[in-house]
């Protein structure tokens, strides 16, 4: 098993991760690593993604393991691994099982990829990727969440929808939690540089920025067996990208906070520069007051959820 360096490896070979490393092929980023605990899963999928190279017309390639050794020399590792929510189960139930999880995996990401940029996109996303963080003791640069990406590109397609505008052309920026509380920014969205609160009229606006927070759950009520997959691979693509080429593009981005925003010690959505050196820079960006308040709420929701992880974890160092 030889990937061209530098290379992703995506832990967790399901929805996500497995649509994931299609998207990092298809678009030619790197080779992928595909790990999962069930035999012959990352290995089957790895197959049958080589197999469309011919007609996809890229020269990249996949191998799958149930091996961690395989992801030696990985310059991004992204985490998809995961159990996603069933019936009858609690919250606490979930954010236990996903942290056992996630502290297994960061321990072979420690051990076998020490050197590497870690996405995780495994939820509940902020406290998984703080996880991510204590486990690893990698430098918070080199640790950090996808959410926000996904979370404006829902955005700028609601908006791209309602004006009937190309939905590349439309920024937006969502900032926050990822959960109820994310704060949908349209004090900083734009549609070819015009204001979006000059195009849509406010009460359309504040539906829209409702469906972005309800983004994920109206994909899961419609999907009844399993949650979003191809936007939240579009999403971890385009941040890879930004990472191995060294674009320092300006994303959001779920990152440890030092004072940003008056915040610190949490990992929480936010914009920064991604490039070769991972989290390069976060800037704060001007918010009107309402957007402060409920980044502050979020915020105060995210601490409140790491305290419990940590009561949870007892060890969580
Ligand atoms: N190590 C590696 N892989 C694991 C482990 C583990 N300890 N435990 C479970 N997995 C694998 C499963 O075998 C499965 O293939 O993680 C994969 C999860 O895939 P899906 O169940 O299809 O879930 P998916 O829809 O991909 O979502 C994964 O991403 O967006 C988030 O909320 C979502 O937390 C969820 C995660």
């Amino acid at each position: 098993m030889t990937p061209r360096k530098p290379f992703t490896a995506v832990i967790g070979a399901g929805q996500v991760g497995a649509t994931t490393a299609q998207r990092i092929l298809e678009k030619g980023v790197s080779d992928v690593v595909l790990f999962d605990v069930v035999e012959g899963l990352p290995q089957g999928k790895a197959l049958d993604l080589m197999q469309a190279s011919p007609l996809e017309g890229h020269d990249r390639k996949i191998f799958g393991t149930n091996r961690y050794q395989d992801i030696e020399g990985a310059g991004v590792v992204v985490v998809t691994a995961g159990l996603p929510r069933k019936p009858g189960m609690s919250r606490e139930d979930l954010l236990s099982l996903n942290a056992k999880i996630i502290k297994e995996v960061s321990l072979n990401i420690k051990n076998y990829a020490p050197e590497s940029k870690v996405i995780v996109v495994t939820n509940p996303l902020d406290l998984m990727t703080y996880l991510a963080f204590k486990t690893t003791g990698f430098p918070k640069a080199r640790v950090f969440g996808m959410a926000g990406v996904l979370d404006a590109a829902r955005m700028r397609f609601f908006i791209a929808e309602r004006l009937g505008a190309v939905p590349r052309e439309v920024e937006a920026v969502v900032l926050g939690g990822h959960g109820d509380l994310m704060v949908p920014v349209s004090s900083r969205s734009f549609v070819k540089g015009k204001p979006v609160r000059d195009l849509i009229p406010h009460d359309e606006l504040v539906k829209i920025e409702q469906r972005t927070r309800d983004g994920g759950a109206e994909i899961v009520a419609l999907l009844k067996t399993g949650s979003a997959f191809y936007a939240p691979a579009s999403s971890v693509c385009e941040m890879v990208k930004a990472i191995l080429n060294n674009e320092k593009k300006i994303l959001p981005v779920c990152a440890c906070l030092d004072g940003e925003y008056g915040l610190r010690g949490i990992y929480f959505g936010v914009t920064a520069s991604l490039g070769a050196g991972g989290v390069e820079k976060i800037m704060e960006i001007p918010l009107d007051p309402e957007e402060k308040k409920g980044l502050l709420l979020s915020a105060e929701k995210v601490r409140k959820g790491i305290e419990e992880l940590e009561r949870m974890m007892g060890t969580a160092k």
